[in-house]
């Protein structure tokens, strides 16, 4: 397994991060346990930061929610001057517990609820991501009652195919989300936009895609971009100020993945604004990059316990941990490929190809298939790699199973960021209606 951030391993052989010894963070926290790399993320931060905001003239990057949000990560974002995407009332909501400065939100979305854009234009959010027609008219109206006026960005579909997995790509004409801009929907949007009088445009948005390694696909997504904004410009002498390029750059889970360098990709994005714009004349916008992903995915690590093993002479040896699709859908849903090491052995030589399956009722819930382990026993300890993003937030109560708390580690210490489940809060919403109470059913 390649190591991420303040992974390493101890003098007794175990996987250690942030400084602490994952064998006692199993002691303490039991498992599965989602460990997350604090330094590591204000790194990644910090590169992003450097790169865009400081080394380019006028750009902001806004973290990804969606890929992890809990009340400590909003406060770890905002303390490295990072703004933040949210997509939905619950999002929202944790910035604002977290207390996140409002005017860095982002409100995205193909199907804001009339609540939540309430909840986001009361709050004051700095933007709010407009995605269909439906949704502007909405939006003016609300905003006309509360008699405020709302920043907003125009969400469009380049067109673009990024070079990703294609469940995940966003930025093709066949999508949800967006207005149409080669078959001038975009025009139409942006020009009703306009004849609204409690909306504010102030720039585009697009988002191609995720997971992507071909920095070319973000060239040309500026280029498409930036000639967009100057035709609007010429056909309407309206200035579009911002452009908001979405998320998407990639980052390594197993072998094979070959992740730019994030500098690489700010340059990229530098080198194709100031082309595109040198060509048509036009002012540059400021840019806004909204990474999720990369930012938080090689921070996390999930631990479990392994239980049960079965080998199938000639066929395969199944290797049984104590979470799964529950804790991390992705391997199921996208084929998502993952590395791991036995957290209390990571020294020992891998000695046999086994394959970690989940303990979900389901033949499809497998974490990684045919891996090289050492030889593993009930009792070891299983560290998976890269899972900070998108395995928390999208993880489950699937059969019922509880969802593992959250620690942040960082030199040595351990905080818990989000308690892990129990029993008792499977059934905190759960209400038996009168009519099933035992006495009554027995009378019947
Ligand atoms: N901005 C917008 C508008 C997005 O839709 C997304 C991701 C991002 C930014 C962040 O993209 P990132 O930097 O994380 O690639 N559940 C999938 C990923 C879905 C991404 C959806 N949108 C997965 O587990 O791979």
């Amino acid at each position: 397994m390649k190591l991420h951030g303040t992974q390493r391993v101890n003098e007794q052989g175990h996987l250690e991060i942030g400084g602490c010894d994952t064998v006692e963070l199993a002691k303490q926290f039991g498992t599965p346990l989602y460990i997350m790399d604090e330094a590591h993320m204000r790194d990644i931060c910090r590169q992003y930061y450097r790169s865009f905001v400081e080394d380019l003239e006028n750009a902001e990057v806004i973290y990804a929610s969606k890929a992890f949000s809990t009340l400590a990560m909003c406060r770890i974002i905002d303390s490295e001057g990072l703004g933040l995407d949210v997509v939905s009332g619950g999002e929202l909501y944790t910035a604002l517990q977290a207390d996140f400065p409002v005017a860095r939100i982002y409100f995205h979305g193909n199907n804001k609820s009339r609540e939540e854009l309430t909840m986001a234009i009361k709050a004051g959010v700095g933007r709010i991501v407009v995605d269909n027609f439906y949704e502007m008219s909405v939006l003016n109206d609300l905003a006309q009652e509360l008699n405020l006026r709302v920043d907003i960005l125009l969400r469009v579909t380049p067109g673009i195919e990024a070079h990703t997995h294609e469940y995940i790509q966003t930025g093709q004409i066949d999508s949800k989300f967006g207005f149409t801009l080669p078959d001038g929907t975009a025009d139409r949007a942006f020009d009703l936009a306009l004849s609204y009088s409690n909306l504010v445009v102030k720039g585009i948005h697009a988002h191609i895609g995720s997971q992507i390694f071909e920095l070319d696909s973000f060239r040309h997504e500026v280029q498409i971009m930036i000639n967009y904004m100057a035709d609007i410009n010429g056909r309407t002498d309206f200035l579009l100020q911002e452009l908001n390029l979405g998320g998407g750059f990639g980052i390594y889970y197993a072998t094979g993945d070959d992740p730019a360098q994030i500098s690489d990709y700010a340059k990229t994005v530098e080198d194709a604004l100031e082309d595109a714009c040198r060509k048509r004349n036009f002012p540059r916008p400021k840019i806004i990059v909204e990474p999720g992903r990369s930012i938080v995915g090689t921070a996390g690590t999930t631990l479990y316990t392994i239980g049960s093993i079965k080998e199938i002479p000639g066929v395969r040896k199944y290797v049984a941990v104590d979470g799964g699709m529950a804790d991390n859908p992705r391997p199921a849903l996208y084929q998502a490929r993952y590395e791991a090491v036995l957290a209390n052995q990571a020294v020992e030589e891998t000695t046999e190809t086994v394959s970690v399956t989940g303990k979900c009722c389901e033949s499809g819930d497998m974490l990684i298939w045919d891996i090289e382990l050492p030889k593993a026993k009930a009792g070891d300890l299983l560290a998976v790699s890269c899972t900070g993003a998108y395995n928390y937030s999208m993880s489950s109560n699937y059969n019922r199973l509880t969802r593992p708390g959250v620690v942040l580690v960082e030199e040595g210490y351990a905080d818990v960021i989000v308690k892990r489940e129990t029993h008792s809060d499977l059934l905190r919403n759960d209400v038996l209606p009168a009519r099933l109470n035992y006495l009554k059913m027995a009378s019947r």
